[in-house]
C-alpha cells in the first residue's frame, strides 16, 4: 500500500522547466513504496505515477498488466463513470460524432500485440545526465491491445480532404501550470489498419493506470502517441502545436554533441521507435559463483522487425549470435537468450546489440539530446565471477 507518509516523502516539487524544455512534472523516486495492483515495480514517481518494470519481469513475451510500466504526466482522472463517458470526434470531418463505450463495443474489434516504450526509457543512462524521469531499462512492455480501428471511426465521421493530423486529448487532471495532455499523429498513421482505439489490454478492460475506458494505440511509435483516458479526437489541418508536441517529444534534426545547444526550430516530433535490446539477466555488479550463465533479454525495433541480436562477453571485442525466442508479432519485441560457459573467474562486461530487418544496428552511443529521448545505445552490464 502507498502509506500517507511514504506518499508524502515521495512527493517533491516538480522540477522547473527550462526555457526550451517542455513543462513536464516529475517527483523524487520513492524507494520501498508499493502501488496496489502493481507489485514489485520501481516507483520512479508517486506524485504522478511513474512505474518502471524491473529487469526480472523481462521473462514473459506478453507483459502481465501488474508488471506493465506506467507513465503519467499528471494525475489520473479521479472520477470516470464509464456509463457517462463519451468520445467526441470532430474537426475536419463531415459528421461530428459522440460515441459511448457501448457504441465502441459495437464496432468490429482488432487486436495488435505491441511493444509500448516510453520515449524517455533509458534516460538514466544518458551522459551527461539530462533532467526528467531517470528510467533505466523498464519503461517498456508488450501487451495485446484490442478495440476498434481508428480508421473505421474516422471513416464513419468522414474525414475532409483538409484533414492532415489526428489529435487526441486525455482526461488527465491538470495540476497547476501543466497544459493538458494533447498530441497529434499524421493522418496516414491514423488510417493504418493497426492503429486502434483500444478498450482492452491482454483480454481485460483497460486498467485505470493504462487509460480506462479507452486509449489510442499507435503501434511501433513512442508511448506518448498512445493517449490514455481519451475524451476527444479532432482532425486537424496541421500538426498540433502544444506542450507535449512542441517543445515536448522532439528530436534535433542534426547530431548534437553531448551537452550541446539545440535550436528549437531545427527539431522534429518523435514518431517511431529505434532498434534496441536490453539485458535482463545477469544484473549489473552481481558477484556470481557460476560456471555457466544464461544471458537473456528483449529486443524491439518499433515498426521494423528484429533480425538478430548479438552478445559480447569481452566488452565488444567479439560478438556471437543470441537465440531469438519463437514468439513474435509485428510491433512486438523478441525475447533472446545466450548460453555462456564462463571460462574463468574475473570481471566481464556483457553487451547486447540488436539489428533490425531495415539494417539499423543498435549504436555504440545514443544520439544525445537535452531530454534524453530514444536512448538505444548497446546495452551492457558488468559482472564479477568469483570462485
Ligand atoms: N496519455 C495521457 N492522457 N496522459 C499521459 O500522461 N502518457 C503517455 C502515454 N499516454 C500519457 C498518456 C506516455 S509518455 C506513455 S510512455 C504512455 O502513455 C505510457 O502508457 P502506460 O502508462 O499505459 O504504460
Amino acid at each position: 500500500m502507498l502509506s500517507r507518509r511514504a506518499f508524502l516523502t515521495a512527493v517533491s516539487a516538480g522540477v522547473g522547466a527550462g526555457a526550451l524544455l517542455p513543462r513536464f512534472g516529475w517527483a523524487a523516486e520513492a524507494a520501498g513504496v508499493e502501488v496496489p495492483g502493481k507489485p514489485g515495480m520501481i516507483v520512479r514517481s508517486a506524485r504522478f505515477l511513474d512505474l518502471e518494470m524491473p529487469p526480472e519481469f523481462f521473462n514473459s513475451w506478453i507483459t502481465p498488466v501488474p508488471h506493465f510500466f506506467v507513465r503519467n504526466h499528471m494525475h489520473e482522472p479521479s472520477t470516470l463513470d464509464a456509463g457517462e463517458w463519451k468520445l467526441s470526434i470532430g474537426g475536419e470531418v463531415e459528421t461530428p460524432l459522440s460515441l459511448s463505450l457501448a457504441d465502441l463495443g459495437k464496432v468490429e474489434p482488432h487486436t495488435v500485440t505491441n511493444t509500448l516504450e516510453c520515449a524517455g526509457n533509458g534516460r538514466g543512462f544518458q551522459q551527461p545526465r539530462v533532467p526528467g524521469v531517470q528510467w533505466q531499462r523498464g519503461a517498456v512492455g508488450t501487451a495485446r491491445f484490442t478495440g476498434p480501428r481508428l480508421r473505421n471511426l474516422l471513416q464513419r465521421a468522414g474525414v475532409k480532404t483538409t484533414g492532415r493530423h489526428v489529435m487526441f486529448r486525455g482526461l488527465d487532471e491538470v495540476p497547476g501550470k501543466v497544459p493538458p495532455f494533447i498530441r497529434s499523429i499524421p493522418i496516414e498513421k491514423a488510417m493504418d489498419a493497426d492503429t486502434l482505439i483500444a478498450t482492452h489490454m491482454n483480454s481485460a478492460p483497460l486498467a485505470r493506470h493504462h487509460g480506462f475506458p479507452a486509449r489510442a494505440l499507435v503501434p511501433g511509435w513512442i508511448g506518448a502517441a498512445s493517449c490514455k483516458w481519451l475524451t476527444e479526437i479532432k482532425v486537424l489541418n496541421q500538426e498540433f502545436e502544444g506542450n507535449f508536441m512542441k517543445p515536448g517529444y522532439r528530436m534535433p534534426n542534426q547530431l548534437i554533441s553531448p551537452g550541446g545547444e539545440v535550436n528549437p526550430d531545427d527539431t522534429h516530433a518523435i514518431t517511431f521507435l529505434g532498434v534496441k535490446s536490453v539485458i535482463a539477466e545477469p544484473e549489473e555488479t552481481s558477484s556470481l559463483r557460476v560456471r555457466s550463465l544464461r544471458i537473456h533479454g528483449a529486443a524491439w525495433a518499433g515498426e521494423a522487425a528484429i533480425a538478430r541480436v548479438d552478445v559480447s562477453i569481452d566488452s565488444g571485442a567479439s560478438w556471437r549470435p543470441a537465440r531469438l525466442g519463437t514468439q513474435q508479432a509485428r510491433y512486438a519485441w523478441r525475447l533472446w537468450d545466450y548460453a555462456w560457459q564462463v571460462p574463468k573467474v574475473g570481471e566481464y562486461t556483457i553487451m547486447s546489440r540488436a539489428t533490425d530487418d531495415q539494417g539499423r544496428v543498435q549504436p555504440q552511443a545514443a544520439a544525445w539530446n537535452p531530454s534524453g529521448y530514444l536512448y538505444n545505445a548497446i546495452d551492457q552490464v558488468k559482472i564479477h565471477v568469483v570462485a
